[in-house]
């Protein structure tokens, strides 16, 4: 089958990477002609364990490819997906689909053909009905059929998940693509992995109530984590003792410094502006957004808290940047957050992190970047990890100890058991555990 991918980054470009390794012909699409170049060259744009390797084996093989060109690629494709950004609109929150319409325009003048047109990007409901009447404007011979195949990928597992995911949604009103989806996604074992076929607008919502759901758990369990602080319990424990009822699950119970990334935000906003928008207003959702929000900043009360109450002079080492481990990605990190709270109480700051310091360049050159874990305790009056990056799960305390200006570590990710690191003589915080 040959498919072309519009728009190279997380998305576009594991999505196209994987499904080459499915056997199919492929295409990756990218007006950025220098991340095509970088590319076509062998090098890896994003950070994403295993995704060199599978993309020098199917350029090798012959059927993964990458251009700038949309006109002939999307002319010999039996399937299009759209994979470019949606970021949230700044004036109101929404979707912002100006690249999802403007791909569309693009890929209606260029095919021929009977050809699936497929959103992976994360679009509003009603969206793919407005991609319908887009190319039908653009290109009145157009003989298309627009389909929602959201994606769940995560980053840092994406591979993975899209090589054995919990379950493929897919979602058309026009039963010509059904077959042809099918076959795309036709490699997976349908007894592992269940193709969900259902009408579009509800595979569209099918994506944010999930990615909703996901977030109110976790925003959920950091609340249970101030109340464990408050009357003296331990959240590791509660997660547990909830998350073996299979009814709710183990998975996205790690009480932390909030969720971040390119999809919780962005998703849950886009999800209350919808839903009021519709006259149906998820005040859950609602009120998980602003639990969130206000979560990152109580972060930096508690460094407060572990040095004394004063951050004015104090040098705060902070260990992670990016929103969780193995990515480079900083989107929405809780860190930027709590970093520019510890800025404003007056602390400085050092950091490190070990794929992200690149992109918090770029948004924080202020920073005092350090490139190992040392440099950043040196002089110290406290350690943060803020990112469960493995590189911190076995730190050498005593070695810190000796370097830091004061033994503090605040762990925001529960990494460490209490009383393995106040043994070295730290002062030692994370959340929700009164021990
Ligand atoms: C998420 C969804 O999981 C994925 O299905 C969707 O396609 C895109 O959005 P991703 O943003 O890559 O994926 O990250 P994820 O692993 O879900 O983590 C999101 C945030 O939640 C991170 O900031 C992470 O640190 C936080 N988190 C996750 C916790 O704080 N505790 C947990 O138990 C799990």
């Amino acid at each position: 089958m040959r498919i072309a991918i519009i728009g190279t980054g997380y998305v576009g470009l594991v999505s196209g990477v994987c499904l080459s390794e499915f056997g199919h012909d492929v295409v990756c699409i990218d007006k950025a002609a220098d991340k095509i170049s970088q590319l076509n060259a062998g090098e890896v744009p994003i950070f994403e364990p295993g995704l060199d390797d599978l993309i020098g084996k199917n350029v090798a093989a012959g059927r993964l490819h990458f251009s700038t060109d949309i006109a002939e690629p999307v002319a010999g494709a039996d399937v299009v997906f759209l994979a470019v950004g949606t970021p949230s609109r700044k004036s109101d929150g929404h979707a912002d689909l100006t690249y999802v319409f403007a791909a569309a325009r693009e890929v209606a003048q260029a095919v021929r053909g009977f050809t699936v047109i497929v959103t992976k990007s994360t679009v509003p409901v009603g969206t793919g009905d407005q991609l319908d009447r887009i190319i039908r404007e653009a290109n009145p011979q157009a003989d298309v059929a627009v389909v929602s195949n959201p994606e769940f990928l995560r980053e840092g597992a994406a591979i993975d998940d899209f090589m054995a995911p919990d379950r493929v949604v897919v979602g058309m009103d026009d039963g010509r693509a059904r077959s042809v989806m099918a076959e795309v996604y036709g490699a997976l074992d349908p007894a592992k992995y269940p193709v969900v076929f259902t009408s579009r607008r509800t595979a569209e919502l099918t994506k944010y109530a999930a990615n909703a759901f996901l977030a109110l758990k976790l925003a959920y369990i950091n609340e249970i984590a101030d109340l464990c602080e408050q009357v003296g319990a331990n959240v590791q424990d509660v997660s547990r003792g909830m998350g073996l009822d299979s009814r709710i699950g183990l998975k996205f119970l790690n009480a932390g410094p909030g969720y971040g990334g390119s999809c919780f935000p962005k998703d849950t906003l886009a999800l209350v502006k919808t839903a009021q928008d519709h006259n149906a207003p998820i005040r859950l959702i609602e009120t998980i957004v602003g639990i969130n929000e206000t979560r990152k900043r109580a972060m930096a009360r508690k460094v407060e808290h572990a040095v004394g109450g004063e951050l004015r002079g104090k040098t705060i080492g902070i260990l992670g940047l990016t929103f969780k481990p193995d990515t480079d990605d900083i989107r929405e990190s809780p860190a930027l957050s709590i970093i520019q709270a510890l800025l404003d109480k007056g602390a400085k700051l050092k950091a490190h992190d070990p794929e992200g310091m690149p992109a918090a360049r770029q948004v924080m050159p202020e920073l005092d970047y350090q490139d190992n874990v040392e440099a950043v305790a040196a002089e110290a009056d406290a350690l943060v990890i803020i990112t469960e990056w493995k590189q911190y799960r076995s730190l050498d305390f005593t070695r810190l100890k000796s370097v830091m200006k004061s033994p503090v570590l605040v762990d925001l990710r529960n990494i460490y058991k209490p009383d393995d690191v106040r043994k070295f003589g730290f002062v030692y915080e994370s959340v929700g555990r009164a021990d």
